[in-house]
């Protein structure tokens, strides 16, 4: 039941934006991940091909969990907004490790990403922290996951048939869609408590990140 002094803490504690905060609330966790020793070598070089495969193998977990849930959620009022068949990318991946020789079955999740797998999955029944791991991996997909795509070419002669994963090519404009993303989020019907479990949860969601980039150079 809401009760008139539910709605008064709502107005209180709602920020401005949503988008805005969970870009200030991430921001130092963008930037260790961005600095992470194995990001930062898959990204100068230092690594080889095979390395790359053994992170894209790894998201291939992180997006069969996070595009089932998404499914489930599509017609939910908070998650649903943001679900979009544009940005699905499990297929992809799909391809995309068919063309460098590795069948997912046969891979075990690292312990860290089966955490994560489970965080997501813990989403199916609670839309509002699902949105934190949408808005987690896909706006990064569409950010820095571009400056990924080209360094691996770029270092690792990997070929665009390889890469698929990081081609949104049934979106015409990125940097649009994305201020049409941060759009719909600050659209989201969330009162204050909401939007910081959703803050808290996008925080959760990078750390998850830094857990596999960590595993991954260990
Ligand atoms: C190679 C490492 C990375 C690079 C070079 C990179 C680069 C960038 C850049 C340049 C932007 C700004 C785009 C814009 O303002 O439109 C951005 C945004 C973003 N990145 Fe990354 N990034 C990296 C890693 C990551 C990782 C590991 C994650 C999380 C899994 C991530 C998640 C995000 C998100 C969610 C945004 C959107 C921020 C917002 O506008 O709200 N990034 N990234």
């Amino acid at each position: 039941m809401t009760t008139a002094s539910d709605d008064d803490h709502r107005s209180e504690t709602a920020p401005v934006s949503l988008s805005a905060g969970l870009r200030t609330a991430t921001a130092v966790a963008h930037e260790r991940a961005e600095r992470a020793d194995f990001v930062d070598d898959l990204m100068s070089g230092r690594l080889d091909a095979a390395d790359y495969l053994r992170m894209a193998v790894q998201l291939y977990f992180v997006y069969r969990a996070l595009e089932s849930v998404g499914d489930d959620l599509s017609g939910d009022e908070i998650a649903g907004p943001v679900v979009d068949e544009r940005l699905r990318r499990l297929p992809r991946l799909a391809a995309d490790l068919a063309v460098l020789g590795v069948d997912p079955a046969t891979v075990t999740p690292l312990p860290g990403v089966a955490a994560y797998v489970a965080a997501i999955e813990a989403t199916r029944t609670d839309p509002i922290r699902f949105v934190a791991h949408h808005y987690t991996r896909y706006l990064g997909d569409l950010s820095g996951g571009q400056v990924i795509r080209s360094r691996m070419k770029l270092h690792y002669g990997l070929t665009d048939d390889a890469l698929s994963f990081y081609v949104f090519d049934e979106i015409d404009k990125l940097k649009r869609y994305k201020d049409a993303y941060r759009d719909t989020l600050d659209t989201l019907p969330l009162d204050g408590v909401q939007v910081h479990r959703l803050l808290d949860e996008a925080v959760e969601a990078f750390g998850h990140n830094e857990r596999m980039f960590a595993e991954l150079a260990g």
